[in-house]
């Protein structure tokens, strides 16, 4: 009997020395398996369909883990996005994971987080000027160059409208930068035209109607295609289009797979949109952001420069989407339902 007890205390003791430091202070990892991992999850909105998806597929993954993720959404202001990630920080997170709304002004949740020895994920948007620990995001320059190369290939000669997405965002000047990359060429030898390149706040759909119109208005209807960013955009887009008898007949971009966007896709109104299967991103992030909170390093393909520092990428794949692979591609995959995609409006 006494040696049994002897052995359980050796067992004991073998056990608790590995969850302490050298010094005997707790670890990382003995943080994490005293009690749930918290998460904290800073969103910068919910008003576009994805981030709903985003939120809910990565707490699935994160709860089934075994974590618990406290969500909050700033409604696209910077000062309460910081303020929130403070409360986060107060609550005792392990990890927390960002959708910044500013990629400039969300590093001072970077640095807060990192004198907490919080590890902080860049979630789909890259954070500037600071150290995040992770970046997981799709190739946004990528998804740029899809958008304007359908349009190219369909609307090879004639003027285009731009139509960015919100300044503050990272992505959105990726977006951008992989247009440009496919549209260079054909604007040196003269067979398209930019007749206006806009910006919409906050990616808002009344400020891409607004551009629309206006560019509309200024060039007599003389449009082929307008290369509109992302899904709530377009539908800006669109009605302005509509307004003026032209849906169906301009090409529009977007991004996303939104329902209405896949609505109008199949409908004629939206040329294309980018699917970026939101679950690997939500789940990947999760994982990762566990790992983290654990003290372990999670693997990624490559690093991307923030104006920093090197961050470690995880990247994942865009796939452009029209009526002819829909169903193939984002229905067959189960982000959207096939009836509320052909649903007649
Ligand atoms: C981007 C994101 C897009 C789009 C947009 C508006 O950063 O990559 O998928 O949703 O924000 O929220």
């Amino acid at each position: 009997m006494k040696t049994v007890l002897i052995l359980i205390t050796i067992f004991l003791s073998l056990i608790l020395a590995g969850c302490t430091g050298q010094n005997g202070t707790p670890t990382a990892n003995s943080k994490a398996a005293d009690r749930k991992i918290k998460i904290g999850f800073s969103m910068d909105t919910l008003k576009e369909e994805r981030w709903q998806k985003d939120r809910d597929l990565f707490v699935k993954r994160a709860e089934e883990l075994g974590a618990e993720v406290i969500v909050q959404s700033a409604d696209g202001n910077d000062e309460t996005q910081i303020n929130q990630a403070q409360a986060l920080l107060l609550q005792g997170i392990d990890v927390l994971v960002v959708i910044p709304h500013n990629a400039d002004v969300a590093g001072a949740i970077v640095d807060a987080a990192k004198k907490e020895n919080v590890p902080v994920v860049s979630y789909d948007r890259l954070i500037r000027n600071s150290a995040p620990d992770l970046y997981i995001s799709f190739d946004n320059e990528k998804v740029g160059e899809m958008q304007a190369k359908y349009l190219l290939d369909r609307a090879p000669k004639g003027n285009y409208i731009l139509i960015g997405g919100a300044p503050t965002d990272n992505n959105a000047k990726m977006f951008r930068a992989g247009q440009m990359k496919a549209l260079q060429p054909a604007i040196d030898r003269g067979d398209i035209k930019i007749v206006a390149d806009q910006w919409a706040k906050d990616w808002l759909a009344e400020e891409a109607l607004k551009h629309t119109e206006n560019a509309l208005t200024q060039n007599a209807n003389d449009v082929v295609a307008v290369v509109a960013s992302n899904d709530s955009t377009a539908g800006g887009v669109v009605q302005a289009l509509l307004q003026k008898g032209l849906a169906g007949k301009v090409f529009v971009s977007g991004q996303d797979a939104d329902l209405s966007a896949l609505q109008r896709v199949v409908a004629g109104t939206q040329s294309m949109t980018v699917y970026k299967p939101v679950s690997q991103l939500a789940t990947r992030a999760a994982e990762a952001a566990v790992a983290l909170a654990k003290g372990e390093k999670p693997p990624t393909d490559k690093t991307v420069n923030n104006g920093r520092v090197d961050v470690p990428f995880i990247y994942l794949e865009p796939i452009a989407v029209d009526k002819d692979n829909v169903d193939a591609t984002v229905i067959k995959d189960g982000y959207q339902q096939r009836e509320a995609v052909y649903k007649k409006p």
